[in-house]
């Protein structure tokens, strides 16, 4: 079932730029077959509760085969499905259900890494040093005497060196190849013909099926310096200068190189009727750099990581939406926002500690630290109320629109993430937040695989979900379900939200957020501790009860409609 695209589906090409977008976490969504693993058919029982969410568009994490040593960000197959997550019959049959209920679907590319299953690297292995097979990775014959130290000094992102030696075909020690993540995700050559013609050809496939963009995962990654030199210290990302010239060039990092690739491919999604668009994961560290990945002949859209990693404070919120708003407007781009994604810990529960300057992602660098749950989600759910009010668009991690937590007390022998085993049991990686969601019932597995389920959920949930799931919330007024569904709505409606610029009413960003879209729109959001007085207007939502005293209380979002005389016209742009 080829789809195309559903008259409940807007015809206006520009929709990604002010987006809500939300995340499914496929392995974690929904089981179908009571396998204890989410799958397509969970995904296509769960639309209508995506659509009544409210969203735009869903982008589904990789669905393709996979041995799953990095939760399927090891590809063996690009243009199939994992027989875990269904079939390519299912997987149509979803993305035309999902147009037919007016939502877009965004896949997940995996352009710097493949397994070590797929079919080039395994011929790759059986070729000798110098083979056209071998050049489509990073093959280097060792250092040393007898070639047995690594050729660089480069580290894997999950830890350990970046290199991995095979044997020859007589069993001897021979070259070693790069693998910036795990061993079993050996890095491509993207200044190979093969790989260029291949990875545009898997764009080409998901496309003519339908798809409507693609994520691309670690953007900044794909090119390398052909030399391959030693690091030497020398750490991504490397500052811009002061006098705001190029940063040092780092020999695998956000190199110059991978814009000519995202220049291609941009030329494949506007051939299509409509065109189809991409979202960068780039952690590239600065805005300006960013940019540089979002200019008009390149990518659409890129996560927004420093609004994901800032503190709940006034002063640091307020520094990334202004620099996030100034640096797409320099490339025409539209900013994003988001909260929380698969690779660190969720944000309610980072909210749930006392806040500092730095910027947090991992569990490991919260965990000992005291929290304070209830705190975390009235914070969370002003955030949200926060994110939905800015210009651009918005990308949401499911679960969130649960008030959930993060998973921090995982047993040892249950985690999943190579992170866990890569760094020596030093760091728990990232299963905390990719638990199976919880649906109904009171216990385990809480709806998320059926009643006649033959596996446990493939990571545990944890006892205290009862009040967490969908049935729980839905309906309930004060629910986290409930204020999303009513923010998604509200911001749906509000044309300012979707058009009109930012405008701040107050500098003083210690307390308070406070800003206007357009003349219609004030949102003030109360970072601070002690009660505001709440401007005068209509209040249309707020993120948590109001208590009718004229104030709003600490860390509570609201959004209200402007009186006539108070519009951001008689006071002063940001
Ligand atoms: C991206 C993905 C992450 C994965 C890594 C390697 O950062 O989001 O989950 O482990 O790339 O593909």
């Amino acid at each position: 079932m080829r789809s195309t695209l559903s008259d409940n589906i807007s015809r206006d090409i520009d929709w990604w730029r002010s987006a809500a977008i939300y995340q499914v976490y496929i392995r974690s969504f929904a089981d179908g077959n009571g396998d204890g693993v989410g799958d397509i058919a969970g995904i296509r029982d769960r639309l209508s509760y995506l659509a009544d969410l409210g969203i735009d568009a869903i982008w589904v994490n990789p669905w393709y085969p996979s041995p799953m040593e990095d939760a399927g960000y090891d590809i063996s197959d690009y243009r199939s499905i994992e027989p875990a997550y269904g079939t390519m019959e299912q997987a149509e049959a979803m993305i035309s259900e999902a147009h037919g209920l007016g939502m877009r679907v965004i896949l997940d590319l995996v352009p710097n890494h493949v397994s070590d299953a797929h079919p080039w690297f395994q011929e790759a292995l059986l070729a000798e040093p110098g083979s056209a097979e071998r050049a489509r990775f990073h093959f280097r014959p060792g250092k040393g005497d007898n070639g047995d130290e690594a050729p660089n000094d480069w580290v894997s992102s999950f830890g350990g060196p970046a290199w991995t030696r095979v044997k020859d075909a007589d069993g001897n020690p021979g070259e070693w190849y790069l693998h910036l993540f795990t061993p079993e995700q050996p890095d491509v050559n993207w200044r190979n013909h093969d790989i260029r013609a291949d990875f545009e050809a898997t764009l080409r496939f998901w496309f003519d099926r339908g798809v409507d963009g693609f994520r691309i995962d670690v953007a900044q990654f794909l090119c390398k310096d052909a030399d391959l030199p030693d690091l030497n210290g020398l750490k991504y990302p490397t500052p811009i200068p002061a006098d705001g010239s190029d940063p040092v060039v780092h020999p695998h990092f956000d190199r110059d190189e991978v814009h000519e690739i995202y220049r291609s491919w941009r030329a494949v999604a506007d051939s299509y009727d409509p065109p189809r668009v991409f979202v960068a994961e780039a952690w590239v560290g600065n805005p300006k750099r960013l940019a540089r990945y979002l200019r008009p002949d390149e990518l659409h859209s890129a996560f927004n990581f420093d609004f994901l990693l800032s503190p709940w404070t006034g002063s640091k919120l307020r520094t990334v939406i202004d620099s996030t708003i100034l640096s797409h407007a320099e490339v025409g781009a539209s900013p994003t926002w988001v909260l929380s994604n698969h690779d660190g810990a969720r944000h309610l529960s980072k909210y749930a500690r006392p806040q500092t300057d730095s910027r947090v992602s991992s569990l490991s660098q919260i965990r000992d630290i005291p929290a304070d749950f209830e705190l975390g989600e009235r914070r969370a759910r002003a955030a949200m109320m926060l994110m939905l009010a800015l210009p651009g668009g918005v990308y949401m991690y499911q679960g969130e629109e649960l008030g959930l937590a993060e998973v921090e007390d995982i047993p040892d022998d249950q985690l999943q993430d190579p992170i866990w085993e890569r760094s020596g049991h030093k760091e728990r990686g990232r299963d905390g937040c990719r638990v199976p969601l919880p649906w109904s019932g009171d216990t385990a597995p809480y709806g998320f695989s059926p009643d006649d389920a033959n596996a446990s959920p493939w990571l545990p949930q944890p006892k205290g979900w009862a009040d967490r799931t969908v049935e729980a919330q839905t309906g309930q007024a004060d629910s986290t379900l409930e204020l999303y569904r009513s923010a998604l709505a509200l911001r749906r409606s509000i044309a300012a939200l979707a058009t009109e610029p930012l405008t701040w009413m107050s500098d003083d960003n210690d307390q308070v957020l406070d800003f206007q879209r357009g003349s219609s729109l004030r949102v003030v959001v109360n970072i601070s501790a002690d009660p505001i007085a709440l401007p005068d207007g209509e209040v249309l939502l707020a993120s948590g009860p109001l208590p009718g005293d004229g104030t709003i209380p600490a860390d509570t979002a609201v959004w209200q409609s402007v009186p006539c005389a108070t519009t951001a016209d008689s006071t002063r742009s940001s």
